[in-house]
C-alpha cells in the first residue's frame, strides 16, 4: 500500500537495527482516522470475495485497524481477545498462551468469550504488526478452539526480517501484509521488500 509505504518512511522513527519500528504518530498511538479507513478498504480489496463472517484482533493497538476493516466488510463484528482476565467476562472462554519476545519473553494468556466466537465462523484476522508471530499464533489457535475457520491474517506492518510471516504462512494461513519491511537501521532507514 504505496500511502502506508510513504507514512512508515517519512514519519516511522527506527529503534536499532531490526529492532522496532516507532510509528505512533498515525497507528499506534495517535491514530489518523481516514487513514485507518483506507486501510480497511484495503483489506476489503485483498480478501474480496471471501465471506467473512467475523473480525479478530488483540488488544490494544489491533482494535482500531480491526474496526475499520469490519465497517468495509459490511459492519462485520470485531471480537478483539483480551490480555488480562477482568471481572466483567462472565462464563467460559477460549484460552491460548502467547510467547512474549519483547516482554522479557515471558508468556500471557489471551482470551476471547465462548459467548462471541462460535463453530462454523469464517473469521479475519487483522494486527497491526507481524513480528514473530506468537500473538498471530494464539488468535489461530481460538479460532480453531471454537470450530471455527481462519479466513486469513491482514497485517498492516510484516517486519519480514523476522520469522513470524513465513510461520504463519507455513501453517497455510495467507496472510496479506500492506507494507513488508525487509531491513531497516537509522543507518539505512527502511527497506521494503518490494
Ligand atoms: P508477535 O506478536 O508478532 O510475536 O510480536 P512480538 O512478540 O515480537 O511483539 C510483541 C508486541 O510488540 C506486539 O504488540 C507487536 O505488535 C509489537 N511489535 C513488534 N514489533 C514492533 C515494532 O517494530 N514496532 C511496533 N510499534 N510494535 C511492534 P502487543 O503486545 O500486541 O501490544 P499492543 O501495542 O498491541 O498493545
Amino acid at each position: 500500500m504505496k500511502e502506508l509505504k510513504e507514512r512508515i518512511l517519512r514519519e516511522g522513527k527506527i529503534r536499532g537495527h531490526n529492532e522496532v519500528l516507532k510509528v505512533d504518530s498515525f497507528l499506534n498511538h495517535q491514530m489518523d482516522v481516514a487513514f485507518l479507513q483506507a486501510v480497511g478498504q484495503e483489506f476489503r480489496r485483498r480478501f474480496d470475495g471471501c465471506q467473512v463472517d467475523r473480525v479478530l484482533t488483540i488488544e490494544a493497538s489491533g482494535i482500531a485497524v480491526a474496526a475499520f476493516t469490519a465497517q468495509a466488510f459490511d459492519q462485520a463484528p470485531v471480537l478483539f481477545a483480551k490480555k488480562h482476565k477482568t471481572k466483567n467476562i462472565a462464563g467460559d472462554v477460549f484460552l491460548s498462551q502467547v510467547e512474549s519476545f519483547t516482554q522479557d519473553k515471558r508468556p500471557y494468556n489471551i482470551f476471547v468469550s465462548k459467548e462471541f466466537l462460535h463453530p462454523g465462523e469464517r473469521v479475519l484476522l487483522i494486527d497491526d504488526f507481524l513480528a514473530n508471530g506468537s500473538a498471530l499464533e494464539g488468535l489461530i489457535d481460538l479460532v480453531h478452539q471454537a470450530g471455527a475457520q481462519v479466513v486469513g491474517a491482514g497485517i498492516v506492518i510484516e517486519k519480514a526480517f523476522q520469522p513470524g510471516g513465513e510461520r504463519i504462512r507455513a501453517k497455510g494461513v495467507r496472510v496479506e501484509s500492506l507494507a513488508r519491511i525487509a531491513s531497516m537501521s537509522e543507518e539505512t532507514g527502511v527497506v521494503f521488500c518490494d
